[in-house]
């Protein structure tokens, strides 16, 4: 029986160390450094997401099985190098590859130089030159700083003032600290938005189920983007013959030119779609789980996530088939008021019990702590009420169904999320 260690602290996380926990083979999952929900489920351990020296100590001491890193800073510093180094078994791309979504710069080179299909981009240390560029092309663009700045980094400008605007707050203003060192100017691509996520052993990529997500904090996708305010699974968009073209366009593309650098990679690639005119173009890569999409990703998947993940490790992965839940699933989150800007911590949650004895709903932690008795906010998004239903319209019910009788202080929540499901 094995031993299973998580990395991360939010609903992503909890959701893994969910479905973690129900394969036959594992005996115990710890998490690091876990939240209050995730605490009812595994061990919790004090050591951070990214102090890649501590987990890797804690895993040689408890003799870990297998470790699987949930957020994109420690991969991108390498901690599954680190922990292959010792023979630990870890979940995930190599530092080398985790730069497909470290360095924007680095994934569009890339995709221009193995023929992925993207926006035109134009990249830029100074500050000057930049605006001098956006002055020629006008709006609409995008701006985006190169580094990872939690999902914020990315500014799609309506207007010339506005990308003025995100021009000096990424590179004068550093609101993004080093990570706006440089930045990528963009085309503006139009159309629907997917994610689309597939496991690799290096050799093989196997899809994962379609899903998508709503970036914006308010109803209507208007206001600034966040971490993700919400998902569901499946996206209609991605249809057999769309999902045929991705791997086809995008993901075998990623893997053959990675080995062409000679990379392996391994792990989660997550390719977050703009669908132009029935045409998939890749605005951003992700190495690892998106987040919210896993919480009802995994709230579908029927086979034994333990062994897919050890398959990728294993580059035994053509041997495994996830099989997913004829159903859907929503998951709202929940945020703290204030969120994506400021916001306070340390609100007492009320309703988790209630929400908890409720049929098919799953109510994933990710900003929360225990604080005397009481789960407390500890974060921006705080909580991704997931909901599982026949179809999108039944999984949406019964999600707000929950988030109905969850509440603290300041808590707010978008009123659509799948709403767009609902057109096609
Ligand atoms: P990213 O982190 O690069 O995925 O960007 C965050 C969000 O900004 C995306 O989900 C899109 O909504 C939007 N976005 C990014 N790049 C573009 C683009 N080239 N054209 C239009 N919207 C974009
Ligand atoms: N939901 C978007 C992400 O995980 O980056």
């Amino acid at each position: 029986m094995d031993k299973v260690l998580v990395v991360g602290s939010g609903g992503r996380e909890h959701a893994l160390v969910w479905k973690l926990s129900q394969s036959p083979r594992v005996k115990k999952v710890y998490c690091a450094p876990g939240n209050a929900g995730i605490a009812e489920i595994a061990e919790c351990v004090n050591i951070k997401a990214d102090d890649i020296y501590k987990l890797r100590e804690f895993a040689k001491f408890e003799r870990i099985n297998l470790t699987v890193v949930g957020p994109e800073a420690p991969l991108s510093r390498g901690i599954v190098d680190a922990f292959r180094k010792e023979g630990l078994r870890a979940f995930g791309p190599s530092k080398d590859a985790a730069q497909l979504e470290s360095s924007k710069q680095f994934a569009k080179d890339f995709m221009r130089t193995y023929g992925i299909p993207t926006a035109e981009y134009k990249v830029f240390n100074s500050y000057i030159q930049a605006e001098e560029y956006v002055r020629l092309m006008g709006a609409p663009i995008v701006i985006k700083a190169d580094g990872l700045a939690a999902g914020k980094g990315v500014f799609v400008c309506a207007t010339f003032e506005e990308a003025v605007d995100a021009l000096k707050r990424i590179m004068r203003n550093r609101e993004f600290g080093d990570a706006g060192d440089t930045v990528v100017v963009e085309q503006c691509l139009v159309g629907e938005e997917a994610s689309f996520m597939a496991i690799s052993d290096g050799e093989v990529f196997v899809p994962l189920a379609s899903s998508q997500d709503h970036k914006r904090i308010f109803d209507g996708d208007r206001g600034p983007n966040t971490g993700g305010m919400g998902a569901y699974s499946p996206a209609p968009i991605v249809d057999e013959k769309l999902t045929a073209e991705v791997m086809e366009t995008v993901m075998y593309p990623v893997l053959n030119g990675m080995k062409k650098e000679g990379i392996v990679f391994k792990g989660v690639l997550y390719a977050g779609l703009m669908i132009c005119n029935g045409k998939p173009f890749v605005l951003e890569f992700n190495c690892r789980f998106g987040d919210p999409e896993t919480q009802p990703i995994l709230s579908r998947l029927d086979s034994d996530l333990f062994e897919l993940m050890n398959a990728s490790i294993d580059g035994t992965l053509s041997e495994v088939l996830p099989v997913w839940k004829e159903k859907a699933s929503v998951c709202v989150v929940m945020a703290a008021g204030g969120y994506p800007g400021r916001y306070e911590n340390g609100k007492v949650i009320s309703g988790l019990d209630e929400a908890a004895r409720m049929e098919d709903v799953m109510v994933f932690h990710a900003g929360t702590a225990q604080d005397d008795g009481n789960v407390v906010t500890a974060g921006g998004r705080v909580l991704g009420v997931t909901a599982i239903g026949d179809d999108i319209a039944g999984a949406i019910k019964r999600a707000y169904e929950a988030t109905d009788v969850i509440s603290w202080d300041g808590a707010q929540y978008r009123k659509d999320i799948g709403a767009r499901a609902l057109k096609k």
